[in-house]
């Protein structure tokens, strides 16, 4: 595994992404916002909520983006650890979480695979799962799997229905931002990395869950799955789960 200041390897120059249109570009190329900041913020109460942190627990942050979910968690539990598949994000998680004791930033290369001595009371995987291929999906949910302790729980969230269309998310983003008092910043940070986002999702589409097929999917790798009564991060309408092993 590497450490912190291991991973300052990573730096990539951020403009040589910008053509290609993959989310892998996507995210090369993108920069924090306050309303990241306010969403991690609401992401852990829900969290906490609906699924619990306990002080004893070590966690994995798959997809940890800017590192902000990773540092709320890091305060609650005993141990984190964090990964993303783009430098970028590693880099700018790397730079926010320099001053969590308690947090480990993995280098998982390109497999799909979590460490052999994985055991993680926890692995969230929290807005990430739409960006990866099915076959991806299904790859990661067995190493998921693998890296949990006997009683762990996998949590995937903001997770995308099937005929879901995006751009019900604008509305849903301002009430969220206006009721947060941060309306003004979002539109004026938002328009530039929607209009991105927008131009991604034109040529690769995002992928959409089927919860009967998760449910399957699950099923197969010896997975019981839960949905959550509400999704647990700012997108009322998505979806999470919680996965414990049989
Ligand atoms: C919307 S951000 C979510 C960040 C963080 N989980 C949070 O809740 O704030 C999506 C993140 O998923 C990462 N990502 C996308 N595909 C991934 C993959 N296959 N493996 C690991 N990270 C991935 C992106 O690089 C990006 O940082």
């Amino acid at each position: 595994m590497a450490t912190l200041s291991a991973m300052k390897r990573d730096v990539v120059p951020r403009a040589q992404f910008n053509g290609d249109r993959s989310w892998k570009s996507f995210w090369e190329s993108a920069s924090s916002c306050r309303l990241n900041r306010v969403e991690a913020a609401h992401f852990i109460e829900t969290l906490e909520q609906h699924v619990g942190l306990q002080l004893s627990w070590r966690v994995l942050d798959f997809g940890c983006g800017f590192g902000f979910t990773t540092g709320l968690i890091a305060a609650r539990v005993a141990s984190v650890s964090a990964w993303d598949a783009a430098a970028n994000m590693r880099t700018q998680a790397r730079d926010h979480l320099a001053a969590h004791g308690n947090v480990e930033l993995l280098d998982l290369g390109t497999a799909i695979a979590l460490p052999d001595d994985a055991d993680f009371d926890l692995i969230v995987v929290n807005s990430v799962v739409q960006y990866m291929s099915a076959d991806e999906f299904v790859g990661w949910l067995a190493a998921w799997r693998d890296g949990l302790a006997v009683r762990g729980r996998l949590v995937l969230s903001d997770l995308i229905p099937r005929e879901y269309d995006v751009r019900r998310d604008i509305p849903a983003v301002l009430l969220f931002s206006l009721r947060r008092r941060t309306l003004l910043r979002a539109l004026v940070e938002g328009v530039k990395e929607w209009r991105r986002y927008r131009r991604v999702h034109r040529s690769v589409p995002l992928l959409t869950i089927a919860p009967e097929e998760l449910a399957q999917q699950a099923g197969e790798l010896g997975l019981d799955a839960e949905i959550l009564p509400a999704n647990l991060s700012s997108h009322p309408a998505r979806l999470s789960v919680v996965l414990t092993r049989r």
